[in-house]
């Protein structure tokens, strides 16, 4: 496989890694020590391994952070007292809390919850509305701001370009779309978002100059599906049986990566490309709420 149109996620992360811990020894030089807390309820197995690699992401930098493990029990009264202690803590500058929730809980009313200037998910309505409004004030959800800065820093132009995006999941497609139909630099593209109602999925994917795959389905995006030369940005995380693994499974994107790599114009690896992305957005919107905070 030839590496040359790899779009090298864990670089890029560290690149950005090293910006925020300047920005972190600036704030500390000010007798500021900025804090992240993580909330995490029940026990679903991924999202213990995604607040893990933040934790320890969180550490290397210097940020400080703190992880509330809730039961799968919590009432969605006691996670929203939580919610509010941690908005009322000083030393909390971003608050995280991990989706997804269980099913009695209602994930908008606690998103809601979260003061909007420690949302560092973005999830708050009152960034939605600012990211829709191209308002620069808010904060914007990690995963699509990190696939924003992909395409950023590997020169890719999105001005005029067809973009497609497939999902429209309010952590990915939604806000994705809204970034780069902007009016403004690095975005000004014609977004069409394609979802399960689509008529004719492969055919809008055929159009794309920049494909972005965020549906959670298993190498969805065939090699047939995709302009040669085009940009491909998997975002998938499925597991999917694997007999030659130890555990029986592995993790694939909404890819078909080998298939697509060799067609793509630039594509990101799965893992390696929008994942590190993700914890580096975090970090640096953490930072920039503790920045915020504290001027
Ligand atoms: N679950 C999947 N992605 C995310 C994310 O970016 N933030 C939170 N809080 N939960 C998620």
């Amino acid at each position: 496989m030839s590496a040359g149109n790899l779009i090298d996620g864990r670089a890029i992360a560290e690149q950005l890694h090293a910006e925020t811990a300047a920005r972190i020894a600036a704030l500390k030089s000010r007798g500021i020590q900025p804090g992240l807390a993580f909330v995490r309820v029940g026990d679903d197995p991924a999202s213990k391994v995604y607040v893990g690699m933040k934790e320890k992401t969180a550490a290397r930098l210097g940020l400080a952070s703190t992880t509330t493990v809730l039961p799968v029990t919590t009432t969605q009264a006691e996670l929203l007292a939580l919610l509010a202690q941690l908005n009322a803590n000083a030393s909390v500058h971003g608050i995280l809390v991990q989706a997804p929730l269980p099913a009695h809980i209602d994930e908008a009313v606690i998103f809601a919850a979260v003061a909007p200037t420690k949302d560092v998910d973005g999830f708050h309505p009152l960034n939605v509305g600012k990211l829709m409004l191209g308002d620069p004030t808010g904060f914007v959800p990690c995963t699509p701001a990190g696939v924003h800065e992909l395409l950023i820093r590997s020169g890719v132009k999105t001005e005029g370009t067809e973009v497609v995006i497939l999902g429209r999941g309010n952590i990915v497609g939604k806000p994705m779309a809204a970034i780069l139909v902007q009016k403004a630099k690095h975005a000004n593209a014609t977004v069409t978002v394609v979802h399960s109602r689509s008529r004719d999925v492969a055919a809008h994917c055929r159009r794309a100059d920049i494909l972005i795959a965020a549906m959670g389905v298993a190498e969805f995006v065939k090699a047939e599906m995709v302009k040669p030369g085009a940009v491909v940005m998997d975002v998938g995380v499925n597991r999917v049986p694997d007999a030659t693994s130890k555990t029986g499974t592995k993790l694939v994107g909404d890819v078909d990566f080998a298939r697509v790599q060799p067609i793509a114009g630039k594509i990101t690896p799965n893992p390696g490309g929008v994942g590190p992305m993700t914890v580096a957005m975090l970090m640096s919107n953490t930072t920039r709420a503790a920045e915020l905070a504290t001027r």
